[in-house]
């Protein structure tokens, strides 16, 4: 059986005082929550979660990395930083680096196999605008986005990375995929990776992300391939979080 995952994307929000009174509210509640838990900080917040989180049952990781080891790159974050500061995961992919930061499959995967390489566990984000929804290439587009991955990293490296399907616009949107639109695309995800190594796809935790909610997490999560979801706006809110991870 697949241990679902819920992650918090807290995006670039929060302060060392709400970040506080977030991880503290979360802590609290944390104690009935059956599925694995974690949160995604921004950079400068990477300290603060491992203070507060170390030893309980809250994993902490990132929202992006370079995909260079190390060197003149001005600005970046290496996997082997984020090590530092006990990141057990780290978010690759996601929709708002690939369309506002200009991140291509290339890339993507080049970070996905510098993230393993440290030892961290990606989270691999895929998922259509509603362009392509509408212009009925979803398939083809998240198809694209995980073949670029597997092309690189081969699918076996699949068993040590979490999948996240976002439709992008159901992120931030309050527009949320129906639980049989989101099954679908999981569904699809699981047999493509199946026709490659069965074993991999079987223990694969596939999230859903895009406007999950305590009103809509129990019905999704209760599909038979989503194994649990990536969460922005609700995850700013302890009790709306830790609802969504009792929902699981
Ligand atoms: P949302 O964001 O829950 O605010 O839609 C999800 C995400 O972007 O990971």
């Amino acid at each position: 059986m697949r241990r679902k995952l819920v992650a918090g994307n807290w995006k670039m929000h929060g302060s060392l005082a709400e970040n506080e009174a977030l991880l503290s509210g979360v802590l609290a509640g944390i104690g009935e929550v059956k599925v694995g838990v974690a949160v995604c900080v921004p950079f400068p917040y990477l300290a603060q979660a491992q203070a507060r989180l170390a030893g309980s049952k809250i994993a902490w990781g990132a929202q992006n990395l370079s995909q260079h080891a190390k060197g003149a790159f001005t600005g970046e974050v290496s996997a082997a930083m984020l090590k530092d500061f006990g990141c057990a995961y780290v978010i690759v992919g996601h929709s708002e680096r690939r369309a506002l930061f200009g991140e291509s499959d290339a890339v993507v995967a080049e970070k996905f196999a510098a993230a393993q390489a440290a030892g961290l566990t990606p989270i691999l984000c895929v998922g259509e605008t509603l362009e392509e929804r509408e212009g009925g290439i979803t398939e083809q587009v998240v198809g694209r986005q995980l073949d670029a991955v597997i092309a690189k990293c081969g699918v076996s490296a699949l068993a040590k990375a979490v999948l996240a399907y976002e439709p992008v616009w159901a992120i931030g949107t309050g527009k949320t995929a129906t639980p049989e639109q989101a099954q679908a695309v999981h569904a699809f995800i699981r047999a493509r990776v199946r026709g490659l190594d069965a074993g991999v796809a079987k223990g694969l935790i596939i999230q859903y992300g895009g406007s999950m909610k305590p009103g809509n997490a129990s019905e999704l999560l209760s599909q038979p391939d989503i194994d649990g979801g990536l969460i922005g706006g609700a995850a700013l809110n302890a009790e709306e979080f830790l609802a969504i991870c009792r929902a699981g």
